[in-house]
């Protein structure tokens, strides 16, 4: 029954030796008991966690994102397009303690969730039909400190190679000579030979826009395994955050004078220094990397690798000024890093949260003995050629670091990370600030000292680390719900204090004000580190905990929060306000944002007519900001040398805000803020109105809750209604609140704040694809998309 859509799967069969298949469409998949014999068939990338309702009672906690774990199997049934072949499936991530089998025979288990690991099935496969089975276990909880999601959660593929072949992960480029005429490219090659006796050719080219820009080849005998190629590039464009510049290397195996083997390897060129007196340069030019924490989860879309998700996110980041990413505290999947690559982001590739020592009960300190060095190499070869990756990172708050057993540990991680490429430094983000006291720091292996929170002695570090490089591996951890005010703005709140669990009389409704004026107490607010970062050129840059929020973590609430307060950008993607404190200082663009709105939330103080009200402007481009109400100045404001904000305290009364910038005594920019009346219509926006019809694109919808005049309601919670057609389905939606306990996957949802976010996923058939919001006493609206 199922051969038919295997018949469709490889009706694609290419001539070229290697075949890469997409290994994703048309599993069966059943949760818990196989008995039951109720599979239903989906497609890869698949998170059951994010299927499953918000409960306390998940043992995952609402640490974990209080979203189900458990047991779930796949099994796929599937004909190899071609006979004599050596056969490979490839899973980028599976979460967690995966094992497979095919046609009955076991092919092992691989424990960690965020490596990538393949299986050599080519004695296992026969004709005609064949299947395979993935168990996934995640029911051992609490096992992550975040939302991990569960399942077969990034892309699988089924790669077919002739006898001899370029191996799995097997080439490494770098470019140890770089100057303004030539870059010197050296390709090491990796050659899988099964058996073959004939002369063997190498030919190595390397491709820039569609052209052969060099090539060279090499003869090899049947017991090569790994061969050391060089070629040179003229007058090579360097590969930028600016100007993300990227080379291909082509690689062909020639037997007999035929073409066995094609695989290419994108690459680029540059060349990058940390200096322990001024920073970090790339291309020579110095700069400061100025980075984000990012977990691996999609918001709506849970753990599921989405290209269009996480593209989008970093369009977000991008436009914010931010050029390097963190990937905490694991490895992510490999679309992201080629994403970073095209788009121009510096990499902290991280491989692990702890070591042998936990911090959960279940964690992968239980496998860690026995994996770690499978786990780290993995990284490693998976993501060496890219140019966006800089430094890796063998862990965050590795719990080794408080006693001597890290010395020899972390000497051990470099080393494995060593061995397998020297071009780029190895780090660790560490807690302790004693040396005595810090034995991963002792153990005089890491190339760079990463440092998390305690911005007040970054001034020191030169005399305390004497010679050391240092970066900002984690800083801030400043909170904060989209569009909630809380008076007065210039006090900074820190929820929870030190000594407590959670904040003691926080907000009832679990949110937390988005003046950048509170943090946890271990952090600080937005301002506080990024003013010691700039101030002094020897830290290399930062890493803000974090870009987005993300699921899990809700610092500093009990349940019923679920998600956490961290991101400078909310879990649906919309920016809060300290997103412009950022853009301000890291881009050009003119930025002038002004906050609050300007309607008094019901029954809190400050915020009724005849209260006190702050207003605060991010600014830049400009000397001043003079601001108005109903047309009267308040007055003109301009930031001291230190300051990265001007504010006004304002009396309330309802009405128009106008803010104005000016540089030399000219108009940069006018922003106003209007008290908006009760809603009366949905405004919808999206992100792409053309997609790809391959099943995978999304668009994203914004949903805007606005009065008669178009001004965005602050506090609407209207109830939507989200109906897709046509060539799309409806893929989630999110209003980025951290409390909100609707499924991302049900088709309504209530608005925060205003706003929601709807996604729209394309099917394979080109189209016309509509989505329709409905809510109770507004007209319902309407968006036209189209798949080609
Ligand atoms: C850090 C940790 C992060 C996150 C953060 C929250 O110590 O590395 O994973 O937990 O605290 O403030």
């Amino acid at each position: 029954m199922r051969l038919l859509f295997i018949a469709i799967l490889f009706a694609q069969t290419a001539v070229a030796q290697r075949q890469v298949i997409n290994f994703n469409k048309d599993w069966q998949f059943i949760l818990g008991d196989t008995s039951a014999n109720n599979w239903r068939t989906l497609n890869l990338p698949h998170d059951w966690s994010i299927e499953g309702t918000f409960s306390e009672s998940h043992p995952a906690t609402n640490q974990g994102g209080a979203l189900p774990g458990g047991i779930g199997w796949y099994r796929k049934i599937f004909a190899l397009p071609t006979k004599g072949k050596q056969v490979r499936i490839e899973f980028d991530g599976v979460y967690q303690r995966s094992e497979v089998w095919i046609n009955g025979q076991y092919l092992g288990k691989w424990p960690y969730g965020y490596t990538s690991f393949q299986y050599d099935i080519t004695r296992w496969c026969k004709p005609g039909a064949n299947v395979i089975v993935v168990k996934v276990d995640n029911s051992a909880q609490p096992n992550s400190r975040w939302y991990t999601g569960s399942g077969i959660y990034r892309n699988v593929r089924l790669v077919l190679t002739g006898a001899v072949a370029v191996d799995h992960w097997g080439t490494f480029v770098t470019t140890p000579v770089i100057n303004e005429q030539t870059a010197t490219v050296r390709v090491q090659t990796a050659i899988r030979n099964k058996g073959v006796k004939k002369k063997i050719k190498l030919v190595t080219s390397i491709v820039f826009n569609g052209k052969q820009v060099a090539t060279t080849s090499k003869s090899l005998s049947a017991a090569d395994s790994i061969v050391t190629q060089e070629l040179t590039v003229n007058h090579p464009s360097l590969w930028s955050v600016e100007k993300p510049v990227m080379y291909q290397v082509d690689t062909r195996i020639v037997v007999n004078g035929k073409a066995v083997d094609e695989y290419t390897t994108p690459f680029g060129i540059r060349y990058f220094r940390f200096d322990a007196e001024k920073g970090f340069s790339l291309n020579g030019k110095p700069m400061k990397i100025l980075g984000v924490c990012m977990h691996h989860d999609l918001g709506a879309l849970g753990a599921a690798v989405n290209v269009s998700a996480m593209a989008r996110q970093l369009r977000i980041l991008k436009e914010m000024g931010c050029n390097a990413i963190r990937t905490a505290h694991n490895p992510p999947a490999p679309e992201f890093l080629d994403l970073c690559d095209s788009m121009g982001f510096l990499v902290m590739d991280e491989a692990f949260d702890m070591w042998k020592k936990k911090k959960n009960k279940y964690d992968y300190s239980i496998e860690f003995e026995n994996w770690y060095r499978a786990d780290l190499e993995a990284m490693v070869k998976r993501d060496r050629n890219h140019p966006s990756v800089i430094m890796w990172s063998i862990g965050n708050e590795i719990r080794e670091q408080f006693d001597s057993t890290g010395i020899a540990l972390t000497r051990e991680l470099t080393k494995i990370v060593k061995d397998l490429d020297t071009t780029r430094p190895v780090t660790a983000a560490l807690t302790e600030l004693d040396t005595t006291k810090n034995f991963m720091y002792q153990a005089n292996a890491l190339d760079i000292m990463g440092l998390n929170y305690n911005h007040t002695i970054y001034p020191e570090l030169p005399k305390r680390y004497p010679g050391k490089k240092f970066l900002a591996s984690e800083t801030n951890s400043a909170l904060a719900t989209r569009g909630h005010y809380d008076m007065p703005s210039d006090s900074v709140r820190y929820w929870p204090l030190r000594g407590q669990k959670f904040v003691e009389n926080g907000n009832p409704d679990y949110t937390v004000s988005a003046y950048d004026h509170v943090a946890a107490y271990w952090g600080s607010t937005h301002e506080a580190t990024w003013k010691v970062v700039k101030k002094h050129d020897f830290i290399a840059g930062l890493f803000v905990w974090s870009g987005f929020d993300f699921l899990g973590e809700p610092v500093p609430y009990p349940w019923p929060a679920r998600s956490s307060y961290y991101g400078i950008i909310d879990l649906a993607g919309f920016p809060k306000d300290s997103y412009y404190m950022y853009q301000s200082e890291w881009t050009n663009t003119p930025v002038l944002h002004v906050f609050p709105h300007w309607n008094p939330p019901a029954g809190r103080a400050g915020w009724k007519a005849g209260d006190t009200v702050d207003v605060w402007a991010y600014y830049n481009q400009a000397d001043e900001v003079e601001l108005f109400l109903n047309g009267r100045s308040l007055g003109v404001r301009k930031k001291q040398p230190d300051d990265l904000h001007v504010q006004w305290r304002v009396v309330y009364e309802p009405g128009t805000l106008t803010a104005i910038s000016r540089k030399n005594g000219h108009t940069v920019l006018k922003k106003t803020i209007k008290t908006a009346a009760a809603p009366t219509s949905l405004e919808l926006t999206s992100d792409k109105k053309i997609l790809h019809a391959n099943g995978e694109d999304i668009a994203f919808v914004t949903v805007r809750v606005v009065d008669a005049d178009g001004n965005l309601v602050p506090h609407a919670a209207n109830q939507l209604q989200f109906e897709v057609t046509g060539q799309g389905t409806f893929a989630g939606a999110d209003n980025g609140y951290q409390a909100d306990h609707d499924s991302f996957k049900a088709p309504s949802r209530k608005a925060y704040n205003g706003l929601c976010v709807v996604l729209v996923r394309t099917t394979e058939k080109a189209g016309r694809i509509q989505l329709r919001v409905q809510s109770p006493g507004l007209p319902p609206a309407e968006m036209n998309l189209e798949s080609r």
